[in-house]
């Protein structure tokens, strides 16, 4: 039976490991009968297992630092060669923070990890698509997808410079949205997600807590990776062929939730 991404070929950047989110988008992306090719960073395919990946599906793997645009000018050419044409949709799934892992605090950031928090985390996004657009790589009604957190817009306690690349991140989204619309019907939107156990996701060091605390707060509970990818998937597809320049909360309700009774009896006595 055909699936909604039948015919369509796609780009999945950031598959680590069984874990990342974009391994999940991928496996839902094969699912829904779409074509793909899989990219992360020479050190990331050595350490990881995104090659089990390709391998297990007959899937290219290309190594491309996606802060280098001479990578992503190579990505893009060979990516045609194997997909036998333009593509149709992108998965942004690109993140990191040396001042998350070394634990610095958000005021004493070190301003060298900083920029590359936001050159891998956010202008990774704004070079790829600049790089589809000039190379017009981008099938017309194309889809692209980037994946962020709720800190973008609220304060979030340990999120650190990561907040600050998730804004930019959805502010690159918005305004390439609007160019890439108009140039070519290229759609360009943003998935927020619940905390999900991956490696990126698992930096922060209250992290543990924080996911009980979201899937209690969330009416619906956390959204899984799985949830992500059906989400994903949905956006890369026709069905949603006019929705662009969004942030779609993958989150179970969390972000628009502020009390629940259970939180008045726990802070009844302590506020
Ligand atoms: N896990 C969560 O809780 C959560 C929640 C919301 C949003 N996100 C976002 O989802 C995306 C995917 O993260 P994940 O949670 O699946 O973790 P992950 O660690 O599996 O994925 C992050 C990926 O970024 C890749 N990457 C790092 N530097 C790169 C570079 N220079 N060029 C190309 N790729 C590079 C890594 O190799 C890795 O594959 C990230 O943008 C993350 O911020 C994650």
């Amino acid at each position: 039976m055909a699936g909604i991404l039948t015919g369509k070929r796609g780009i999945i950047f950031g598959a680590l490991d069984e874990r990342s989110l974009a391994w999940h988008v991928a496996e839902r992306c094969l699912a829904e009968g779409a074509s793909l090719v899989l990219t992360n960073t020479d050190a990331a395919i050595q350490l990881g297992t995104v090659a089990d990946l390709a391998a297990a599906h007959n899937l290219p793997l290309i190594a491309c630092d996606a802060t280098k645009i001479e990578d992503i000018q190579a990505l893009f050419t060979r990516a045609q060669t194997h997909l036998g044409g333009k593509f149709d949709f992108v998965l942004h799934a690109v993140a990191q923070s040396m001042n998350l892992r070394r634990h610095k605090p958000y005021e004493q950031a070190g301003y060298s990890y900083y920029q590359q928090t936001l050159d891998i985390s956010a202008l990774s996004l704004h070079k790829i698509l600049s790089v589809a657009m000039q190379m017009d790589a981008i099938a017309e009604g194309g889809s692209v997808v980037a994946l962020s957190y709720l800190a973008s817009e609220r304060y979030f306690y340990g999120y650190n410079d990561m907040a600050d690349a998730k804004a930019m991140l959805e502010s690159i989204a918005r305004q390439m949205g609007a160019l890439y619309g108009r140039k070519r019907g290229v759609r360009v939107n943003i998935v927020s997600q619940s905390p999900t156990p991956t490696k990126a996701g698992g930096s922060w060091p209250e992290i543990e807590f924080f996911y009980r605390y979201a899937d209690h707060l969330s009416p619906l509970g956390n959204a899984d990776a799985d949830d992500c990818a059906g989400v994903c998937v949905a956006l890369f597809s026709d069905l949603m062929k006019r929705v662009t320049m969004q942030t779609i909360y993958s989150d179970g309700g969390f972000g628009r939730t502020i009390l629940t009774p259970e939180l008045v009896d726990d802070y009844r006595e302590k506020v």
